[in-house]
């Protein structure tokens, strides 16, 4: 297949072939730093904006109208699945997400059920036919995305965000057969919700592993390893380039690629130079700490230019954020930004 939309410099980056300059988008850019965002939010929830496909659609493409980002990421969360699963959950303002009964016991794990996902998703696998049918012709690639096991298992049993989750962390250690059964139920929900949003159109996936670092080495080897693996294997009948995404774990970013990927996400604590060499020839995708877009251009730019001189122009580098972008980030500096990326490595 030779299409234009796999020929964009994004999808390409992701193979790992040469572009003429270097791609870029941001986590979560479509979001609250962005006034036509809030105008929405001021209307609708959270969770109505990703219910009805129309609006998370409109969403979806307020960034790539305002920048010049080279692929579009689809308007949802990591955790709506959970709700089909039998965890019901809010997104609560100044609080953020909250699941009304999170998981105490291995009964609670028996409870889930695999089967309930599907419909909760339904809404955003529509919103992705209506922004692929607008993409597509402007040629720029859509990507899909859900969150990696551990850090829903993370939401699941802390019922919020944490600094530790050292709840969810107990969970796995006192009954490591729960946890079990626990991450291959998300991995099996995972799974059908990502081949269901490339079968409505989405160009390339991104599994978000964003509480990783939490763990140990060892334990990153014994209680995500082999579940990121499996994910990975079953979502690569899908053809379409994954991206591997964690945060915290550039002590160990050969075991995360070892998991899957055609593509390693990695943050600001390590160099990407460094951290190519534990992936070995993937692709890599990163790497600014979203604060430094909080400062003056000056040195936004001079943090740019270091990730651009770490990445050496070598075919196969994605330029985004360590993280996602910060509410607070002044719109005029994301549109420097994105264009003097382009601009610098012309
Ligand atoms: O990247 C995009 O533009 C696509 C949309 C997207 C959102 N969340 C929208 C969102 C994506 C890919 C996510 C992923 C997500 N959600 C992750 C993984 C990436 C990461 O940032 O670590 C995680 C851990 C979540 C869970 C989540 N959702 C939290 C912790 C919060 C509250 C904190 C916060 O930033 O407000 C959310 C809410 C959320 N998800 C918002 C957005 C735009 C803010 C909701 C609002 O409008 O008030």
């Amino acid at each position: 297949m030779n299409s234009p939309l796999s020929e964009s410099r994004f999808l390409k980056a992701c193979r790992g072939e040469a572009t003429d300059c270097t791609p870029v988008w941001f986590m979560r850019q479509a979001g609250r730093y962005m006034s036509e965002y809030r105008a929405i939010r001021e209307q609708h929830s959270m969770l109505e904006v990703i219910n009805t496909p129309e609006l998370a659609a409109e969403v979806t493409l307020q960034p790539i109208n305002a920048f010049d980002f080279d692929a579009a990421i689809i308007f949802s969360d990591i955790l709506p699945p959970l709700m089909g699963m039998g965890l019901p959950l809010d997104f609560v303002k100044g609080v953020g997400p909250r699941i009304d009964k999170p998981i105490e016991s291995p009964a609670d794990v028996e409870k889930l059920t695999a089967d309930g996902a599907a419909d909760v998703m339904q809404p955003t696998l529509d919103a992705i036919s209506i922004v692929t049918s607008e993409l597509t012709p402007r040629n720029i690639p859509l990507i899909g995305f859900c969150g990696a096991p551990f850090t829903l298992a993370c939401y699941s049993i802390q019922g919020a965000g944490s600094k530790m989750y050292e709840k969810a962390k107990a969970f796995m250690y006192t009954y490591p057969d729960a946890w079990a059964s626990l991450m291959n139920k998300l991995v099996d929900v995972d799974a059908e919700y990502l081949i269901g949003q490339v079968k409505h159109g989405a160009s390339a996936l991104q599994v978000f592993d964003s509480w990783a670092g939490v763990l140990s080495v060892s334990d990153y080897e014994r209680f995500i390893q082999p579940y990121n693996t499996r994910l990975f294997e079953k979502i690569s009948v899908t053809g379409v380039p994954l991206i591997n995404f964690s945060t915290g774990t550039s002590t160990h970013l050969d075991q995360v690629s070892q998991c899957g990927g055609d593509v390693i996400g990695v943050d600001w604590r390590i160099s990407l130079d460094q951290a190519w060499k534990q992936i070995g020839d993937k692709s890599i995708q990163g790497n600014l700490d979203p604060t430094v877009l909080l400062g003056p251009w000056d040195e936004v730019k001079l943090k740019i230019d270091e990730i651009l001189h770490a990445a050496k122009r070598r075919p196969g580098h994605i330029f985004n954020l360590g993280h996602g972008i910060l509410p607070p980030t002044p719109i005029e500096t994301v549109k420097r930004a994105v264009d003097y990326i382009h601009e610098s490595t012309k």
